[in-house]
Protein backbone atom coordinates (compact mmCIF):
# COMPACT_ATOMS: atom_id res chain seq x y z
CA UNK A 1 0.00 0.00 0.00
CA UNK A 2 1.54 3.40 -0.71
CA UNK A 3 1.69 5.87 1.91
CA UNK A 4 1.56 9.45 2.87
CA UNK A 5 4.93 11.42 3.53
CA UNK A 6 5.05 14.43 5.14
CA UNK A 7 8.20 16.49 4.49
CA UNK A 8 9.09 20.10 6.16
CA UNK A 9 11.92 22.29 4.23
CA UNK A 10 12.66 25.59 5.93
CA UNK A 11 14.14 28.32 3.57
CA UNK A 12 12.32 26.49 0.88
CA UNK A 13 12.54 29.71 -1.16
CA UNK A 14 16.32 29.99 -0.64
CA UNK A 15 18.83 28.11 -3.40
CA UNK A 16 18.86 24.78 -1.76
CA UNK A 17 15.24 24.90 -1.00
CA UNK A 18 14.37 25.85 -4.96
CA UNK A 19 16.64 22.79 -5.78
CA UNK A 20 15.27 20.39 -3.23
CA UNK A 21 11.47 20.64 -3.34
CA UNK A 22 11.19 19.54 -7.28
CA UNK A 23 13.15 16.88 -6.22
CA UNK A 24 11.59 15.83 -3.44
CA UNK A 25 8.15 16.45 -5.26
CA UNK A 26 9.39 13.66 -8.29
CA UNK A 27 9.65 11.24 -5.62
CA UNK A 28 13.68 11.38 -5.71
CA UNK A 29 13.64 10.13 -1.92
CA UNK A 30 10.65 7.84 -1.41
CA UNK A 31 10.53 6.71 -4.57
CA UNK A 32 7.01 6.42 -7.00
CA UNK A 33 5.39 4.58 -4.99
CA UNK A 34 4.39 6.53 -1.98
CA UNK A 35 2.85 10.13 -2.20
CA UNK A 36 4.98 13.18 -0.43
CA UNK A 37 3.11 16.31 1.07
CA UNK A 38 5.78 19.16 1.46
CA UNK A 39 5.26 22.23 3.68
CA UNK A 40 7.21 24.62 3.01
CA UNK A 41 8.57 26.94 5.65
CA UNK A 42 9.67 30.65 4.92
CA UNK A 43 10.51 34.17 6.57
CA UNK A 44 7.16 36.88 5.99
CA UNK A 45 9.38 38.73 4.00
CA UNK A 46 9.97 35.48 1.31
CA UNK A 47 6.01 34.10 1.45
CA UNK A 48 5.66 35.87 -2.24
CA UNK A 49 8.45 34.25 -4.01
CA UNK A 50 7.30 30.79 -1.63
CA UNK A 51 3.95 31.63 -3.46
CA UNK A 52 5.83 31.22 -7.03
CA UNK A 53 6.91 27.91 -5.96
CA UNK A 54 3.97 26.77 -5.11
CA UNK A 55 2.57 28.03 -8.63
CA UNK A 56 5.44 25.51 -10.22
CA UNK A 57 4.92 22.82 -8.52
CA UNK A 58 1.38 22.94 -9.46
CA UNK A 59 1.92 23.20 -13.19
CA UNK A 60 4.58 20.55 -13.00
CA UNK A 61 1.60 18.17 -12.34
CA UNK A 62 3.72 15.56 -10.23
CA UNK A 63 2.16 12.15 -9.82
CA UNK A 64 3.73 11.74 -6.26
CA UNK A 65 3.04 14.78 -4.94
CA UNK A 66 0.67 14.99 -2.30
CA UNK A 67 -0.89 18.55 -0.74
CA UNK A 68 1.82 21.54 -0.42
CA UNK A 69 1.89 23.57 2.61
CA UNK A 70 3.13 27.45 2.48
CA UNK A 71 3.89 28.87 5.94
CA UNK A 72 5.84 31.73 7.89
CA UNK A 73 4.84 29.80 10.94
CA UNK A 74 7.04 27.20 12.57
CA UNK A 75 4.76 25.14 14.13
CA UNK A 76 2.72 24.17 11.12
CA UNK A 77 6.01 23.36 8.82
CA UNK A 78 7.01 21.16 11.89
CA UNK A 79 3.76 19.72 12.94
CA UNK A 80 2.99 16.68 11.26
CA UNK A 81 6.23 16.33 9.35
CA UNK A 82 8.28 12.95 9.17
CA UNK A 83 11.29 14.63 7.69
CA UNK A 84 12.54 17.70 8.01
CA UNK A 85 15.33 19.61 5.81
CA UNK A 86 16.87 22.97 7.99
CA UNK A 87 18.01 24.65 4.64
CA UNK A 88 16.48 28.61 6.26
CA UNK A 89 20.20 30.27 7.19
CA UNK A 90 22.07 32.92 5.79
CA UNK A 91 25.24 31.56 3.46
CA UNK A 92 28.56 32.88 3.49
CA UNK A 93 29.94 34.71 1.00
CA UNK A 94 33.09 35.22 -0.59
CA UNK A 95 35.69 36.03 1.62
CA UNK A 96 33.83 34.37 4.60
CA UNK A 97 34.46 31.21 6.74
CA UNK A 98 31.16 28.82 7.75
CA UNK A 99 31.84 30.43 11.51
CA UNK A 100 31.26 33.75 10.69
CA UNK A 101 27.72 32.76 10.26
CA UNK A 102 27.37 31.72 13.51
CA UNK A 103 25.82 34.28 15.89
CA UNK A 104 23.03 34.68 13.15
CA UNK A 105 22.25 31.22 11.98
CA UNK A 106 22.50 29.32 15.52
CA UNK A 107 19.41 31.39 16.74
CA UNK A 108 17.58 30.54 14.55
CA UNK A 109 18.54 26.44 15.15
CA UNK A 110 17.90 27.46 18.75
CA UNK A 111 14.06 28.64 18.07
CA UNK A 112 13.70 25.91 15.19
CA UNK A 113 14.81 23.28 17.67
CA UNK A 114 12.42 24.27 20.46
CA UNK A 115 9.24 24.37 17.60
CA UNK A 116 10.51 21.19 16.77
CA UNK A 117 11.02 19.55 20.15
CA UNK A 118 7.09 20.93 21.30
CA UNK A 119 5.20 19.62 17.91
CA UNK A 120 7.14 17.31 15.72
CA UNK A 121 6.53 13.22 15.68
CA UNK A 122 9.13 11.64 18.35
CA UNK A 123 10.52 9.41 15.33
CA UNK A 124 10.73 13.04 12.99
CA UNK A 125 14.53 12.67 10.93
CA UNK A 126 15.73 16.25 10.90
CA UNK A 127 18.32 16.93 8.74
CA UNK A 128 20.43 20.34 9.26
CA UNK A 129 22.74 22.23 6.04
CA UNK A 130 22.33 25.58 7.54
CA UNK A 131 26.05 26.55 7.54
CA UNK A 132 27.97 25.93 10.20
CA UNK A 133 25.93 22.99 10.46
CA UNK A 134 27.44 20.71 12.61
CA UNK A 135 27.16 23.57 15.63
CA UNK A 136 23.63 24.80 13.92
CA UNK A 137 22.86 20.59 14.70
CA UNK A 138 23.95 20.64 18.22
CA UNK A 139 21.92 23.74 18.95
CA UNK A 140 18.62 22.35 17.17
CA UNK A 141 18.85 19.02 18.95
CA UNK A 142 19.88 20.44 22.51
CA UNK A 143 16.85 22.86 22.40
CA UNK A 144 14.67 20.09 21.17
CA UNK A 145 14.40 18.62 24.76
CA UNK A 146 11.76 16.80 23.91
CA UNK A 147 13.40 14.58 20.97
CA UNK A 148 16.25 12.50 21.01
CA UNK A 149 19.77 13.70 19.69
CA UNK A 150 19.28 10.73 17.19
CA UNK A 151 16.19 12.57 15.82
CA UNK A 152 18.99 14.78 13.87
CA UNK A 153 22.26 14.66 12.01
CA UNK A 154 23.95 17.12 9.99
CA UNK A 155 25.07 16.69 6.81
CA UNK A 156 28.22 15.57 5.15
CA UNK A 157 27.38 13.84 2.24
CA UNK A 158 28.46 16.97 -0.15
CA UNK A 159 32.03 16.07 1.56
CA UNK A 160 32.11 12.81 0.89
CA UNK A 161 30.24 13.10 -2.69
CA UNK A 162 33.63 15.74 -3.32
CA UNK A 163 36.10 13.51 -1.72
CA UNK A 164 35.05 10.33 -4.27
CA UNK A 165 34.92 12.62 -7.30
CA UNK A 166 37.88 14.10 -6.31
CA UNK A 167 38.96 10.34 -5.96
CA UNK A 168 37.47 9.58 -9.45
CA UNK A 169 39.27 11.45 -11.62
CA UNK A 170 42.83 11.28 -9.93
CA UNK A 171 42.64 7.02 -10.14
CA UNK A 172 40.56 7.65 -13.76
CA UNK A 173 37.64 5.02 -11.99
CA UNK A 174 33.94 5.16 -11.80
CA UNK A 175 33.03 7.14 -8.25
CA UNK A 176 30.91 3.70 -8.14
CA UNK A 177 33.97 1.82 -7.16
CA UNK A 178 34.96 3.50 -4.43
CA UNK A 179 33.84 2.56 -1.42
CA UNK A 180 33.91 3.54 2.71
CA UNK A 181 35.83 7.09 2.62
CA UNK A 182 35.72 8.86 6.17
CA UNK A 183 34.90 12.70 6.73
CA UNK A 184 35.82 13.36 10.07
CA UNK A 185 35.02 16.03 12.04
CA UNK A 186 33.61 19.91 11.15
CA UNK A 187 31.78 20.79 7.54
CA UNK A 188 34.41 23.01 7.18
CA UNK A 189 37.86 23.57 5.97
CA UNK A 190 39.25 21.49 9.07
CA UNK A 191 37.30 18.70 8.01
CA UNK A 192 39.61 15.72 7.26
CA UNK A 193 38.92 13.30 4.73
CA UNK A 194 40.14 9.96 5.46
CA UNK A 195 41.09 7.52 2.49
CA UNK A 196 43.31 4.90 4.87
CA UNK A 197 40.06 2.83 5.21
CA UNK A 198 38.79 3.04 1.59
CA UNK A 199 38.76 1.11 -1.85
CA UNK A 200 38.99 1.06 -5.26
CA UNK A 201 37.67 -1.33 -7.02
CA UNK A 202 38.18 -3.48 -4.33
CA UNK A 203 41.82 -2.49 -3.45
CA UNK A 204 43.10 -0.41 -0.39
CA UNK A 205 42.97 3.18 -1.97
CA UNK A 206 46.01 4.42 -0.23
CA UNK A 207 47.97 1.41 -2.65
CA UNK A 208 47.10 3.55 -5.52
CA UNK A 209 47.96 7.18 -4.18
CA UNK A 210 50.95 8.69 -3.53
CA UNK A 211 51.38 9.99 0.17
CA UNK A 212 52.44 13.52 -1.03
CA UNK A 213 49.40 13.90 -3.07
CA UNK A 214 47.25 12.57 -0.17
CA UNK A 215 48.52 15.28 1.96
CA UNK A 216 49.46 18.33 -0.32
CA UNK A 217 46.49 18.24 -2.92
CA UNK A 218 43.76 16.02 -2.42
CA UNK A 219 43.21 17.21 1.75
CA UNK A 220 42.84 20.82 0.28
CA UNK A 221 41.10 20.36 -2.74
CA UNK A 222 37.76 18.48 -0.67
CA UNK A 223 38.70 20.83 2.29
CA UNK A 224 38.55 23.61 0.49
CA UNK A 225 35.70 23.13 -2.38
CA UNK A 226 32.94 24.94 -1.20
CA UNK A 227 35.20 27.90 -0.51
CA UNK A 228 36.13 27.57 -4.63
CA UNK A 229 32.63 26.91 -5.80
CA UNK A 230 31.90 30.35 -4.38
CA UNK A 231 34.65 32.09 -5.77
CA UNK A 232 33.94 30.19 -9.64
CA UNK A 233 29.81 30.58 -9.16
CA UNK A 234 29.55 33.50 -6.86
CA UNK A 235 27.27 31.38 -4.40
CA UNK A 236 27.48 28.71 -2.71
CA UNK A 237 26.98 25.14 -3.66
CA UNK A 238 23.27 24.81 -4.12
CA UNK A 239 22.07 22.13 -6.10
CA UNK A 240 24.79 19.79 -5.22
CA UNK A 241 23.58 20.26 -1.78
CA UNK A 242 20.01 19.69 -2.63
CA UNK A 243 21.47 16.53 -3.93
CA UNK A 244 23.75 15.42 -1.01
CA UNK A 245 20.71 15.95 1.38
CA UNK A 246 18.55 13.38 -0.57
CA UNK A 247 21.25 10.86 -0.54
CA UNK A 248 21.85 11.32 3.27
CA UNK A 249 18.26 10.99 4.26
CA UNK A 250 17.85 8.16 1.91
CA UNK A 251 20.98 6.49 3.58
CA UNK A 252 19.14 7.04 7.27
CA UNK A 253 16.19 5.81 6.18
CA UNK A 254 18.02 2.66 4.52
CA UNK A 255 16.62 3.03 1.59
CA UNK A 256 20.15 3.91 0.15
CA UNK A 257 20.69 0.36 -0.04
CA UNK A 258 24.36 -0.15 0.68
CA UNK A 259 25.78 -2.28 3.58
CA UNK A 260 29.04 0.29 3.29
CA UNK A 261 29.36 2.89 5.66
CA UNK A 262 29.19 7.04 5.48
CA UNK A 263 29.54 10.06 6.83
CA UNK A 264 27.21 12.33 8.91
CA UNK A 265 27.36 14.93 11.91
CA UNK A 266 26.06 12.89 14.96
CA UNK A 267 26.20 13.57 18.79
CA UNK A 268 29.26 12.30 19.68
CA UNK A 269 29.25 10.25 23.23
CA UNK A 270 33.26 9.53 23.16
CA UNK A 271 34.13 7.52 20.01
CA UNK A 272 37.69 7.81 19.54
CA UNK A 273 38.07 10.44 22.21
CA UNK A 274 35.89 13.10 20.63
CA UNK A 275 34.85 15.22 23.54
CA UNK A 276 31.08 14.20 24.04
CA UNK A 277 28.48 17.16 23.30
CA UNK A 278 30.08 18.15 19.87
CA UNK A 279 28.32 17.19 16.55
CA UNK A 280 31.04 15.58 15.01
CA UNK A 281 31.45 13.49 11.44
CA UNK A 282 32.30 10.04 12.13
CA UNK A 283 31.70 6.88 9.56
CA UNK A 284 27.88 5.62 10.00
CA UNK A 285 26.24 2.53 9.23
CA UNK A 286 22.51 2.15 9.32
CA UNK A 287 21.04 -0.93 10.59
CA UNK A 288 17.68 -2.36 12.12
CA UNK A 289 16.42 1.22 11.44
CA UNK A 290 18.69 2.93 13.25
CA UNK A 291 22.16 4.79 12.55
CA UNK A 292 25.65 3.55 14.29
CA UNK A 293 28.92 4.77 14.50
CA UNK A 294 31.33 2.70 13.25
CA UNK A 295 33.77 3.10 16.19
CA UNK A 296 36.62 0.29 15.72
CA UNK A 297 38.68 1.44 13.13
CA UNK A 298 42.25 1.78 14.21
CA UNK A 299 43.47 5.69 13.20
CA UNK A 300 46.91 6.53 12.46
CA UNK A 301 48.67 9.20 14.23
CA UNK A 302 48.76 11.56 10.81
CA UNK A 303 45.12 11.12 11.01
CA UNK A 304 44.83 11.81 14.61
CA UNK A 305 46.40 14.54 14.86
CA UNK A 306 43.83 16.07 11.53
CA UNK A 307 40.95 14.92 13.75
CA UNK A 308 42.05 16.73 16.74
CA UNK A 309 42.49 19.67 15.09
CA UNK A 310 38.41 19.58 13.50
CA UNK A 311 37.45 19.19 16.97
CA UNK A 312 39.34 22.10 18.76
CA UNK A 313 37.34 24.10 16.02
CA UNK A 314 34.43 22.43 17.02
CA UNK A 315 34.63 23.17 20.55
CA UNK A 316 35.83 27.01 19.98
CA UNK A 317 32.16 27.31 17.88
CA UNK A 318 30.61 25.74 20.72
CA UNK A 319 31.55 27.85 23.55
CA UNK A 320 30.66 30.83 21.54
CA UNK A 321 27.46 30.01 21.23
CA UNK A 322 27.25 28.53 24.83
CA UNK A 323 24.55 30.48 25.46
CA UNK A 324 22.23 28.88 23.40
CA UNK A 325 22.62 25.43 24.33
P1 LIG B 1 19.75 31.23 0.53
O1 LIG B 1 20.06 32.55 1.16
O2 LIG B 1 19.55 31.16 -0.94
O3 LIG B 1 18.45 30.62 1.20
C1 LIG B 1 18.24 30.60 2.57
C2 LIG B 1 16.77 30.78 2.79
O4 LIG B 1 16.52 30.62 4.19
C3 LIG B 1 16.26 32.19 2.41
O5 LIG B 1 15.22 32.07 1.47
C4 LIG B 1 15.80 32.78 3.73
O6 LIG B 1 14.65 33.62 3.59
C5 LIG B 1 15.48 31.51 4.53
N1 LIG B 1 15.46 31.72 5.97
C6 LIG B 1 16.26 32.52 6.72
N2 LIG B 1 15.89 32.47 8.01
C7 LIG B 1 14.84 31.62 8.08
C8 LIG B 1 14.00 31.19 9.13
N3 LIG B 1 14.16 31.62 10.40
N4 LIG B 1 13.00 30.33 8.84
C9 LIG B 1 12.81 29.89 7.58
N5 LIG B 1 13.55 30.28 6.53
C10 LIG B 1 14.55 31.14 6.78
O7 LIG B 1 20.89 30.19 1.00
P2 LIG B 1 21.18 28.75 0.41
O8 LIG B 1 22.19 28.87 -0.66
O9 LIG B 1 19.89 28.05 0.13
O10 LIG B 1 21.92 28.08 1.66
C11 LIG B 1 21.22 27.82 2.85
C12 LIG B 1 22.19 27.42 3.95
O11 LIG B 1 22.82 26.17 3.63
C13 LIG B 1 23.36 28.40 4.15
O12 LIG B 1 23.64 28.53 5.53
C14 LIG B 1 24.51 27.72 3.42
O13 LIG B 1 25.76 28.16 3.91
C15 LIG B 1 24.24 26.29 3.77
N6 LIG B 1 24.88 25.24 2.96
C16 LIG B 1 25.30 24.14 3.60
C17 LIG B 1 25.89 23.11 2.91
C18 LIG B 1 26.39 21.89 3.63
O14 LIG B 1 26.99 21.00 3.02
N7 LIG B 1 26.18 21.78 4.94
C19 LIG B 1 26.02 23.21 1.51
C20 LIG B 1 25.56 24.35 0.86
C21 LIG B 1 24.99 25.36 1.61
C1 LIG C 1 29.57 24.08 0.87
O1 LIG C 1 30.36 23.30 1.38
O2 LIG C 1 29.45 24.22 -0.36
C2 LIG C 1 28.65 24.88 1.77
O3 LIG C 1 28.95 24.66 3.10
C3 LIG C 1 28.59 26.32 1.42
C4 LIG C 1 29.85 27.04 1.79
O4 LIG C 1 29.74 28.10 2.43
O5 LIG C 1 30.92 26.58 1.41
Amino acid sequence: MSKSINIAITGAAGRIGYALVFRLANGDLFGTHDVVNLRLLEVPSAMKSLHGIQMELDDCNFTTLGDVVITDEPEVAFGDADYVFMMGAKPRLKGMERSDLLQDNAKIFASHGRTLGKVASKDVKVLIAGNPSNTNTLVALSNAVELNSTNFTGMMQLDVNRCKSIVSKHCGVPHTTINDVIIWGNHSSTLYPDLNHAQVKGFPAMDLIDDDWYVKDYIPLVQDRGHSVIEWLGASSAASAANAAIQQMKMWTGKGGSQRWESMAVLSSGQYGIDSDLVFSFPVRHARGELFIVDDLDIDEYSLSMIKLSESELILERDEIKHLL
